[in-house]
């Protein structure tokens, strides 16, 4: 019933559509056209088919727009300003809630002008889903920018039913701890009917966190919510792990134009034996330094030979504003120079450091085009890139190097797990993966692909939304 369920509203951070600009001049046309990402290719299908309205920021400092509707999705925006910016999305989001729920990789900085502006900034998010949604509508309000809406919109609206997905890690209680507005995050979280995570082990650090920090008790994966001391509404905290469009993307790959692509990227590359492959937005939990650490050690002691061998790294540029970006990009741009300064031959650097977005065609071939896949998050909530690769290789051929701190790794088992830490270990692997025999990669890739390919997020946007609509919400 829920997915054909009319009234579904989407609360996000971003808003599914982007701004283009076609002609130049007095000719300039402005144009929506839709987001790349996952989220998007899961629910705007949904929305075509039943209606329903997506409330989000349009990504621009101080733009307001009146609701409209682009590739037939209602959508609400919501303003920020510059401030706002500032403090809600490169403050308190990116700056604060990020690095303390990946493991406190980078220090999180705790300021309380940036949790004014978080609270303020939800409110607006939570009012203009009040105002959006029709009555007893499914509303879905989407990852940790926007952690205290669920409850904040609950206020407003008791008749929606509400849920949550949270897309990054939950930290275990003794860092979430630190956060000093941590009961107000979990009472926020509560607001929901329904609050989904990526792994099973972020759902029970959340219920550890509703029973250390507030005055309500769980029982297996349900948090009763009690009122003047009696049960009043049950919250759900289960595990959703999110999927990518499998058959899309495997489409994609295997289409001629992206297959000679693929071997265009490799005689451009100079024809190497071996072609490693990194893809990450250029954050810090993604391991981009460890794994260029560990080629520049494998190049230094000579087990790996440029040209012969060559490293592809997109970086997609992100969050250029908060400082931690700014200084991963240095230090990336630093080793990736000595590297090459090192080890490249005139025209053939060692590594090719990319720092650029580019469309998921040229994606499908670069997936296509690489012997090994590198995926050394320090934590990841799932790492769809993995996913991705796997998708691509439709061929069964490559070999997926996968961390074993991302979702994804409880879901394909069958790549060669590594802990990026260990330096050595993951020097080791990499050899293991460039030697791999040729009936191992293709039984391994087809046990992946069997996963990926079962799974997609159709079938995942599908689940959540059934057990929205199903989770019963009082004690009846
Ligand atoms: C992660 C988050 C998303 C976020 C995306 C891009 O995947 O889970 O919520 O949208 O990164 O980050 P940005 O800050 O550019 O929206």
């Amino acid at each position: 019933m829920p997915s054909s369920h009319a009234d579904l509203v989407v609360v996000a951070n971003r808003l599914p559509v982007e701004e283009t600009t076609e002609g130049t001049g007095d000719d300039a046309r402005t144009t929506w056209t839709r987001s790349p990402g996952g989220l998007v290719t899961a629910l705007a299908p949904i929305m075509q088919r039943t209606g329903g309205t997506w409330v989000g920021w349009p990504g621009k400092a101080g733009l307001e727009l009146d609701p409209f509707t682009a590739d037939r999705i209602d959508v609400h925006p919501v303003a920020l300003t510059r401030q706002e910016v500032k403090r809600y999305y490169e403050g308190f989001s990116n700056a604060t809630i990020w690095p303390l729920y990946h493991d406190v990789i980078v220090d999180p900085e705790y300021h309380r002008d940036w949790w004014t502006s978080y609270v303020q900034v939800n409110t607006k998010f939570a009012e203009a889903a009040a105002e959006a949604a029709p009555k007893g509508a499914l509303v879905w309000v989407q990852d940790y920018q926007l952690q205290l809406v669920p409850r904040l919109l609950r206020q407003l609206r008791p008749d929606l039913r509400i849920g949550y997905f949270h897309h990054i890690p939950f930290p275990p209680v003794e860092l979430f701890g630190q956060l000093p507005w941590r009961a107000d995050i979990v009472n926020g979280l509560l607001g929901a009917d329904l609050v989904g995570f990526q792994r099973t082990g972020d759902a029970s650090n959340f219920l550890r966190a509703v029973r250390r920090f507030t005055e309500f008790s769980t029982r297996g994966s349900v948090a009763t919510i009690k009122r003047r001391g009696r049960p009043d509404r049950y919250v759900r905290a289960e595990r959703f792990p999110i999927a990518i469009d499998s058959a899309a993307f495997e489409d994609l790959a295997a289409r001629p134009e992206v297959e000679k692509r693929a071997l265009e990227i490799r005689e451009e590359l100079g024809s190497p034996d071996v072609l490693l492959l990194g893809v990450d937005r250029l954050d810090y939990t993604k391991g981009i330094r460890h794994r260029i650490k560990a080629y520049g050690e494998l190049l230094a002691d000579g087990k790996l030979r440029p040209p012969g061998t060559t490293f592809v790294q997109v970086a997609s540029p992100s969050r250029e504003h908060v400082e931690e970006y700014a200084e991963l990009r240095r230090q990336v741009e630093v080793t990736v120079g000595r590297i090459n300064g090192d080890y490249s031959a005139l025209g053939r650097p060692a590594i090719h450091y990319l720092h650029h977005s580019y469309p998921a065609e040229e994606m499908a071939a670069m997936y296509r085009a690489a012997d090994v896949m590198l995926v050394t998050a320090l934590r990841d909530g799932m790492n769809l890139v993995a996913k991705e690769y796997v998708a691509a290789r439709a061929d069964l051929d490559g070999v997926l190097v996968l961390s074993e701190f991302t979702g994804a790794a409880d879901e394909l088992t069958q790549a060669l797990l590594v802990n990026p830490h260990d330096i050595e270990g993951l020097k080791r692997t990499i050899l293991a993966a460039i030697d791999m025999p040729h009936a191992e990669r293709r039984r391994r890739m087809r046990a992946m692909r069997k996963r990926v390919m079962d799974h997609d997020v159709a079938s995942w946007a599908k689940m959540f939304l059934d057990a929205l609509a199903t989770t019963p919400r009082t004690d009846v």
